[in-house]
Formats: C-alpha cells, structure tokens, sequence
C-alpha cells in the first residue's frame, strides 16, 4: 500500500512538513509515499491518503537546519526532492549530525538541489521584468511573466514586496502566480504563456486572468482548469464559466502594452495630490519618513509641477553604502521609488554579478522628480539641468546626513554634480576613490543608463567594467568602514 501526499502547489512546505512528520513517526519508508499530484499514482491503485493516518505518538525531531535546508529544496523541480527530505528526516533521528557529513550521499544531494534554488531565486529576482497592465477596474498594475529553472516565486515573492511595496504588481509563472495589492500578497495557481506572449502582456487576455483570479467564486476555477481535464469540464458546475474565459483570451485586439510610457489615470493622481496636501508637513527632518512627508511639498524648482510625484531615496536607514543617480525616469515617476524601471533593472543585475546586496542600501536620486517632455503619449527623459540640481540638493543632503554612508558612490555626471558641487567629467573620476568636499568617502561609476545606450557590440564590455567597478567599491567599504 502506497501513502499519498496532497500538495497545494509545487513548493509546498507545509504540506511536506505535516506530512514528514507523521510518516517518520510511522517510519514509513519513503518509496511507499507519493506526493503532490492526483491520489492513485501507485501501481495497484491502493493508494492511502496520509490524512487517514493518525498523528504519531513520538513525532520526529527536526533541527532548524533542516528546515532551513528542506524549505530550500522543496523549491526544486527534482521529483524525487519530496522522498530524499523525508529520507533524511528519518536518519536525522538516529544520527543527529548527519547534515554536518558532507560527503553523505543524501547530503551532498540536498546540498547541491539547496544550492540550485538559491541561484534560480537570485535569477528571478535580477530578470523579472515588469509591464504596465490595466485591471478591469481600470487600476494601474504592473505585471510581468517569469519562467523560473525551480518553483522559486513563494520564497521570492517577499523581496519584490519590499521592493516594489507601493505599486500593485502581478508576477506570473506556469506553475504559481504572486499578486500584490499594496497591502496583501495573495499567490495564486500558475498562469499560461499566452496571457504574456513573447514577455508582454496582452491587456484583454490580462483582463480576463486578473477578473478570474481575483473573483473569490472563480478561484476554484482557475485550480480546476489546470488540475481537471477538459472532458470533464461539462459535468463541472463551474464548466459554464470555463467557455467565456476562453473566448475573451481569443480576443487579443489591443495589441501589446508597456511599450509607450504613460501618464498614471487622472483619478490616481488626484488621489495621490490629495494625500501629499493632507500629510502632515513635518517641522524638522529628523527621519527619513519625515523627510519624505516634506519633500512631498517640495516646490523649489518647477519640476514638480509636470511630475505624478516626488521619488526620494530608498534603503536602511543606516545603511553603509549610498548609490546616487540623476533623478526619477517614466516608471519611477510612476511607482515612486527610485531605480525601478530598465536602467533599475540592470542596475540591479550588476549588483547581483557583484555581490552587493541592494537591500543592504541606499539608493537615491540628484533630483527627486521626473523631467521629460511630453511626446504624443509619450513622455520623453530630459537631463535635469545645474540648476535643478542645486535646488534639489537640499534634499539629498538631508539624505546623506541621516543615513550618514560610509561610502557615497556618484552614478554618472548629474550625481557627480550634486556631490561635488562642480560639473567634472565622469571619465576622469571613474573607478578609484575620492573624497567628496563634506570630507566624506566616494567613488564615481557611469550611470546604469549608459550602459542600455552604448551600441550593442561594446555592451557585454561596458557591462564587465561597471561590474568590476562595483566590486571595487565594495572592497572600499571594509577599510572604509573602520578608517571612521
Ligand atoms: N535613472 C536614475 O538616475 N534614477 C532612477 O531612479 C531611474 C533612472
């Protein structure tokens, strides 16, 4: 007789935890037990769902390292990752530092799945790449469509929260889906490629999936088209419902969205000017929350006019490195947070390549809105001028007091500005460290940007240098850090 596990999705580890724990209680072996998937996968048939087994009189023992471990590696697409935890769960009771024998068969193997995960989810969170979507209420979402090597998206899903925490996004994947509303994070079933064909997102075919999975009443739809096969769709009570989503998926007539940049709907932003007239103005900027309260007022240069919004520095307030780039493009205008857009993106590839951990920073802006000129629909980037920058400098000082960096790294000409005080060219500071005129510690890169406008064939060679740039940076930090 086989036991099977019913998983909710392909990661599912908490399933796998209650599960493990009653079968190693019960010491069954783990080539008795199927997971995931319809129950009867055995041979015979005869399979026993595990919730008809009792919980067990001395349940196992599991350590915080193989949770740790087994939270990693329940990620990974290995069908056999279900059976090898269980297996070492078991042994893990007899032999309590098993985890510690590396060249163990079992280990090794955990170890090595661990480490897949962990790479496919660092992928994941430098290649998403975010389109602007409509909703069907009409709301502005964010939506991109990721194929992960693993089912790396539950444990991934939390990063892009904190990343992108004011902007609704959706990110999409065959298996899994995430959906942030600003305040929630729901995941959800898999989606279908062709809801993003070649990367983009159809808006009718958006529509459609968004209305679906987001009606309580067709929740069950969406896990039942892609568990229940079509033949059994008429003798289903939700059946009816299935028919009209499949033809509004057929009905791509609004072509691909996200390429044109767009202006945010009238009714978000007079939302937004609304809830910068009645946050309350702080009298002193002692924090970075009251920084960006006041700088929500900001009018000291006509910039703020034109733009949705003020896009101020993000990151730890007490974090040791401060990165500092020109101002706000079309997608952090839009989102309010600084570097999200494509140079964002790169950026954050090199970080990546780098081995610097965003999250640990202060990423920041010379000037904290958006300059462009309208173009059609379009809103075309324009360099802010010296002026500008000297009015906006009030405000990045304000940031680098407070977080008071070790390290202050100007990202192209306009950052080089602002920190210097003088237009000097990039080329001749790039790559070795200096000191800004406050005494304190720099470093001057390119702007990610350039990188995204120097023709193809130099590109993998610039991108290396930036890379190598960053990494030297790094290195600065440590002797930085304990000169001051
Ligand atoms: N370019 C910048 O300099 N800053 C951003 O936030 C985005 C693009």
């Amino acid at each position: 007789m086989t036991i099977h596990v019913p998983l909710d999705h392909p990661a599912d580890f908490e399933n796998f935890r209650s599960a493990a724990r009653k079968l190693v209680g019960h010491n069954i072996d783990p080539a008795e037990v199927t997971w995931g998937g319809a129950p009867g996968g055995s041979l015979f048939g005869d399979d026993r769902p595990i919730a008809t087994l009792p919980d067990p009189i001395e349940p196992p023992r599991a350590s915080k390292a193989f949770v740790t471990l087994a939270q990693t590696v329940v990620c990974h697409k290995d069908a056999s990752r279900f059976a090898l935890l269980h297996r070492l769960l078991q042994r893990l009771q007899a032999d309590r530092a098993l985890l510690k024998i590396a060249s163990d068969p079992d280990v090794a193997r955990a170890h090595t799945l661990e480490k897949n995960v962990r790479r496919c989810a660092h992928k994941m969170k430098a290649f998403v790449r975010f389109r602007l979507a409509t909703d069907p209420d009409g709301g502005e979402r964010y939506v991109a469509w990721f194929e992960p090597e693993h089912h790396t998206l539950d444990r991934t899903a939390g990063f892009f929260v904190r990343r992108f925490p004011e902007m609704r996004w959706s990110i999409l994947t065959p298996t899994r889906s995430a959906h942030w509303d600003l305040e929630t994070l729901t995941m959800g079933d898999g989606a279908d490629k062709s809801i993003a064909p070649d990367g983009d997102v159809n808006e009718d075919l958006w529509r459609t999936y968004f209305g679906a999975i987001f009606n309580p009443a067709r929740l069950k739809v969406q896990m039942m088209q892609s568990e229940m096969p079509k033949r059994y769709w008429k003798n289903m009570p939700e059946g009816e419902m299935i028919a009209p989503l499949i033809r509004g998926s057929a009905a791509r007539t609004s072509g691909m969205i996200g390429a044109e940049a767009r202006t945010p709907a009238r009714s978000t932003r007079i939302a937004r000017e609304k809830a910068a007239e009645t946050a309350a103005l702080p009298t002193t900027i002692d924090s970075l929350a009251a920084l960006r309260a006041a700088a929500n007022h900001c009018t000291r240069c006509p910039l703020h006019g034109p733009a949705t919004q003020v896009v101020v520095g993000r990151g730890p307030p007490n974090a040791r490195l401060m990165f500092v780039g020109e101002q706000p493009g079309d997608q952090e205008d839009l989102a309010g947070a600084p570097f999200v857009g494509p140079a964002g993106q790169l950026f954050d590839r090199a970080l990546i390549d780098a081995g610097i951990n965003r999250d640990d920073t202060f990423v920041t802006n010379a000037v904290k809105h958006f300059k462009f000129e309208p173009r059609g629909k379009r809103r075309i980037h324009k360099s802010p001028n010296v002026s500008e920058i000297e009015h906006c400098r009030f405000w990045l000082d304000h940031e680098r007091a407070l977080v008071r960096p070790k390290l202050t790294v100007a990202l192209g000409a306009s950052a080089v500005r602002a920190l210097s005080g003088k237009s000097q060219a990039v080329s001749k500071l790039r790559g070795a460290p200096l000191t800004w005129p406050d005494g304190s510690p720099g470093f001057v890169t390119v702007h990610p940007s350039y990188l995204l406008r120097v023709e193809d064939a130099a590109r993998p060679r610039e991108y290396e240098r930036f890379v190598h740039d960053l990494v030297r940076l790094s290195a600065l930090l440590e002797p930085v850090a304990s000169a001051h």
